[in-house]
């Protein structure tokens, strides 16, 4: 027999089937094989099938003995109930197995580098199985891909663009595509550049993310656009970041932030229902920028767990002892929390890996830090942040941190805000993983609005102000009036949407007036000829009639991690780069020849 086409697939035949001739197609997932039967796993994309081959047909069974896993194979055969003992509750298709009658090996395949799919054994489940080296598995993609876990990932991918387009679809957006060569648009990172060989010391900028695009999309009548884009940036890479990425990119005119975030929370609720059939309640919680910063240390907050910080720093203005108050004096920044009965539950080790790392983060801005961090006990006032303080502010800030005997304290004071936020936040991130706050099994999707971000950073390394979103974020109303007085002060019309502590999606209603454009980008040290040269054409189209407008887009490989419940964004990407930016697989990058470099003009 040569290749037939499969009857049904691996994952298919149940009892209904037994009596019935099938024949499947597959890879070879394990094989038993004894003098007088083989024993095989037979998978494809859809499941496992167990073959039998047995002395019935000497000749195939002979020609089978070599067979090894990864082969693929054509098997024609009647399905049979498996021995009442060797039912396997794990498989879908373990109450039957399909007797060979024909074979056909249509490929073989060395000895795989790792072993593709193992079956769990008891106490198991499929994940606990897959422990292969990642760079191993990134440089056999090819193979990796096979595993059930990344089938189901790669599927839900699917379902989460046909999810996405059918829904904006049916509201009346336009899918719209845009250039993958054009000029740099600012979002934040390096460019990726592409040298023109028509053009010699020419270069095309991959975009970081349609943005201006999708702007210019705006001033034609295209009055709801989206695209699933693909945005490419040189920045250093984390956990969850990729050099390239997925975006869903929308763009709205005639809108206000409500119509933008309405829009998104329906379709996020879309998604998690029909992706993995979880109930989003809306609308979505908003928590403004210096609140989130407050209370969580983090313009990403993981609201999955409480441990909420606390200003602590007038409790220390009258201390009695003489440093805490001028450092308080200094301008200095204090702030704790509680973990509720954690007191017994933190290792020296652990506190001082969480005081070290504070500290680090401080002594990097050469700021004075000061971290307390211990058991709240009844009357031992061994904290030198109670020591202190007179009776009644030790109670009162007692009763503001919601300290009881058993709780464990954290305090941190800085003399920057921004630094004693920081450390706090990641504190509190590590405190909630040390407690095991947040429990793997239950899948809780905490999604949050962030909002009111202020509109620039300092960037003290150029001694300017930088675009916290991007130069093309509208200020607020009531602030445009200080954008050149005090832009330290001027809160944006920009939202970030926050799911379980990932950015998982940012946008803004834009400056649609060409004169607050070029104020904006003269308030980011651009000269007036900088400017034309660099957005002429976007100062042009915003002159020629630019509606109001707005947009957002959300991070699809984000989304994708959250539903997939993974804190690594290359499980959810076919073919991902490694943490240094290389494609393990095919090598890239590469250097090219001499011949293409001279053609390039490089
Ligand atoms: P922003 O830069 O915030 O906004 O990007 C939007 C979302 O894209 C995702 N993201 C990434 N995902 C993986 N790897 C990366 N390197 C990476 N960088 C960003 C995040 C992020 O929230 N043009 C604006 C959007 C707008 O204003 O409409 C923009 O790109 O989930």
């Amino acid at each position: 027999m040569g290749f037939q086409r499969r009857t049904h697939t691996c994952g298919e035949l149940r009892p209904a089937h037994i009596g019935q001739t099938v024949v499947l197609n597959g890879w070879v997932n394990s094989c038993r094989a004894h003098p007088d039967h083989i024993f095989l796993d037979l998978r494809d994309r859809y499941g496992l099938t167990q073959i039998v081959i047995d002395d019935t047909h000497p000749e195939m069974l002979a020609a089978c003995q070599d067979v090894r896993s990864e082969w693929v194979l054509c098997v024609r055969g009647k399905a049979r109930e498996r021995l009442p003992d060797k039912h396997n509750s794990k498989l879908a298709t373990g109450d039957i197995e399909v007797v060979a009658e024909e074979v056909t090996i249509l490929n073989r395949c060395p000895t795989p580098p790792f072993e593709v799919m193992s079956i769990p054994k008891e106490g198991q489940t499929f994940a606990d199985t897959e422990q292969a080296n990642e760079d191993l598995r990134l440089q056999y993609r090819f193979l990796d891909l096979r595993r059930p876990t990344l089938q189901r990932t790669l599927a839900m991918r699917h379902r989460l663009n046909k999810v996405i387009r059918d829904y904006l679809d049916e509201r009346g957006f336009l899918e719209l595509e845009t250039p993958l060569l054009g000029r740099s648009t600012p979002e934040g990172a390096r460019d990726y550049l592409v040298p023109s060989r028509v053009w010699p010391g020419q270069f095309y900028a991959l975009p970081q993310s349609p943005q201006i695009y999708k702007q210019l999309l705006m001033v034609d009548v295209n009055d709801k656009y989206f695209q699933i884009a693909r945005c490419l940036r040189d920045e250093d890479l984390r956990a969850d970041r990729q050099p390239e990425f997925t975006q869903l990119d929308l763009e709205m005119s005639f809108v206000e932030m409500d119509d933008v975030l309405s829009v998104i929370e329906g379709l996020t609720a879309e998604v998690f229902k029909r992706c993995i059939g979880a109930t989003i309640p809306l609308p979505l919680p908003r928590i403004k920028y210096a609140d989130a910063m407050l209370k969580y240390g983090s313009d990403k907050p993981d609201l999955r767990f409480g441990l909420e910080i606390v200003d602590l720093t007038e409790f220390h203005r009258e201390s009695s002892h003489e440093q805490t108050r001028q450092f308080v004096e200094r301008g200095a920044v204090i702030r704790g929390l509680v973990a509720k009965g954690a007191a017994d539950k933190f290792s020296r080790k652990k506190l001082d890996e969480i005081k070290d790392y504070c500290k680090r983060l401080a002594q990097g801005e050469h700021l004075e830090v000061w971290i307390d961090a211990a058991k709240v006990q009844s009357d031992v006032f061994g904290s030198l942040f109670e020591k202190f303080l007179t009776a009644e502010t030790r109670q009162a800030q007692r009763q503001r941190l919601g300290a009881e005997p058993g709780d464990f304290f954290l305090i941190i004071g800085t003399s920057k805000e921004e630094v004693t936020a920081q450390a706090m936040g990641m504190a509190r991130n590590r405190l909630a993983a040390d407690l095991k706050l947040v429990n793997p099994t239950t899948k809780d999707f905490k999604i949050v609005w962030i909002t009111d971000f202020p509109s620039f950073i300092w960037d003290e390394d150029e001694k300017r102000f930088a675009a916290n979103h991007h130069p093309f974020t509208a200020p607020m109303d009531e602030d445009l009036a200080n954008l050149e007085s005090a832009p330290g002060t001027v809160r944006a019309k920009a939202y970030d949407l926050v799911i379980n502590g990932y950015e998982c999606g940012g946008g803004s209603i834009r400056i649609h007036s060409p004169e607050v454009q070029s104020l904006m980008f003269k308030m980011l040290g651009m000269s007036p000829e900088q400017a034309r040269q660099r957005f002429g054409f976007l100062l042009d189209a915003l002159k020629f009639g630019a509606p109001p407008h707005g947009g957002i887009a959300l991070g699809l490989d984000r989304f994708a991690m959250m539903l997939a419940d993974t804190t690594n964004i290359r499980d959810v990407i076919a073919f991902p780069k490694n943490q240094k930016a290389r494609d393990l697989m095919t090598g890239a990058p590469a250097p090219v020849d001499a011949k293409q470099l001279k053609e390039l003009g490089l």
